[in-house]
């Protein structure tokens, strides 16, 4: 008998403010058209001040929960994906745990950028399969915006704040089918987001903002992320048309629509939340997967191809049978 990574609920949360590129084009000298043209995106959602990795992944923990209903004392493990952690410790892991009440079970943070949602399904997969773990909750929360130089067009125009979560249970039924990792740390300086403390000592004056040279990092993008698909299917046997959706890292159409014309897709088979929430960094995927279930788009028994790029670099996918 298989035992499979199963979906059993999924959850979403965006903080309720709404910045619009019209709102940064009185910010730093850029315009709406040039964003969208580059990007896609058009507005993003900026964390209130009391809101945390830990309170926005709590309120989509919350909903996946209710949606698998489930009582929250079953489940054994929590992995949170992010870079924006409450604390450097606690993890916010410990801090999610805490909030939910769960008394028995074991939490910790992966730190993989953009990549981190896939990171942290790679690691749940491979706990439920091997039997250590029945329910595991993977989070992805980020608040970008508090490493955002709002003064960096460059940079500033990309990312919002949000969390995804999603609940994996041990099942007879069809879950995650394969994931697929990877990291290359030659790539550092193309993207990165110093730690300030430790930065002062190491290199002084490094604020800690997150620093890109887009160009090259678009291009790596495409390239890893066309790699990645091909890795996804042919490991599991399968052809493009196989795939009955495309959830893919949130960072710009133009990066998306390379990896759906990879596929033989149709824009209409990728589920796209970037125009109204920017790049949310390791919550973009799973905010994206809550969308197209929630929305009924996403049904039982079809195949999701989930895949990102981000910092580090760090790549991977995870094809599931929802
Ligand atoms: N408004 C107007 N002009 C701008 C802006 C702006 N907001 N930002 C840059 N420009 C200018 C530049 O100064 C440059 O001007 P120049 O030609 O006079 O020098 C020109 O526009 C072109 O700049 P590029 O950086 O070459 O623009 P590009 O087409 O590459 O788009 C972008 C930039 C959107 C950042 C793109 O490169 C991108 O999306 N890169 C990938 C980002 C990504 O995927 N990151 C990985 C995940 S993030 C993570 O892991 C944390």
């Amino acid at each position: 008998m298989t035992r499979w990574a199963h979906v059993i609920g999924t959850g979403g949360y965006l903080p309720e403010t709404i910045r619009t590129n019209f709102d940064l084009s009185e910010m730093v000298d850029t315009t709406d058209s040039w964003i969208y043209e580059r990007t896609g995106i058009k507005s993003r959602r900026i964390a209130g001040e009391d809101e945390t990795a830990s309170s926005m992944g709590e309120i989509a923990s919350r909903q996946a929960i209710e949606m698998a209903g489930i009582d929250v004392q079953e489940i054994d493990l929590i992995i949170v994906a992010t870079s924006t952690p409450d604390r450097v410790y606690p993890s916010t892991a410990c801090i999610l745990q805490h909030r939910l009440g769960i008394q028995n079970c074991v939490g910790f943070d992966i730190q993989a950028a953009c990549s981190g949602a896939i990171f942290a399904l790679s690691i749940a997969d491979q706990y439920i399969k091997s039997g250590i773990a029945k329910k595991v909750l993977v989070v992805g929360s980020e608040v970008c915006s508090r490493v955002v130089d709002w003064t960096d067009r460059a940079t500033c125009i990309l990312f919002g704040d949000g969390a995804g979560a999603v609940l994996l249970a041990a099942s007879e039924q069809a879950g995650i089918l394969s994931t697929h990792i990877h990291s290359d740390g030659g790539y550092e300086d193309l993207l990165f987001l110093p730690n300030p403390q430790v930065a002062a000592v190491a290199k002084q004056g490094e604020a800690g903002y997150i620093q890109m040279r887009g160009n090259e990092v678009f291009k790596v993008a495409v390239n890893t992320l066309g790699r990645i698909v091909d890795e996804t299917l042919e490991a599991n046997g399968m052809q493009q048309s196989d795939i009955d959706w495309l959830v893919p890292h949130q960072a710009n159409t133009r990066i998306i629509a390379a990896t759906a014309k990879k596929l033989g897709m149709d824009m209409d088979q990728v589920i796209l939340t970037l125009e109204t929430q920017g790049n949310t960094s390791s919550a973009s995927v799973l905010l994206a997967f809550n969308e197209g279930v929630r929305d009924g788009r996403i049904k039982r028994g079809q195949t999701v191809l989930m895949e990102a790029f981000g910092a580090g670099f760090t790549w991977g996918s995870a094809l599931l049978r929802y």
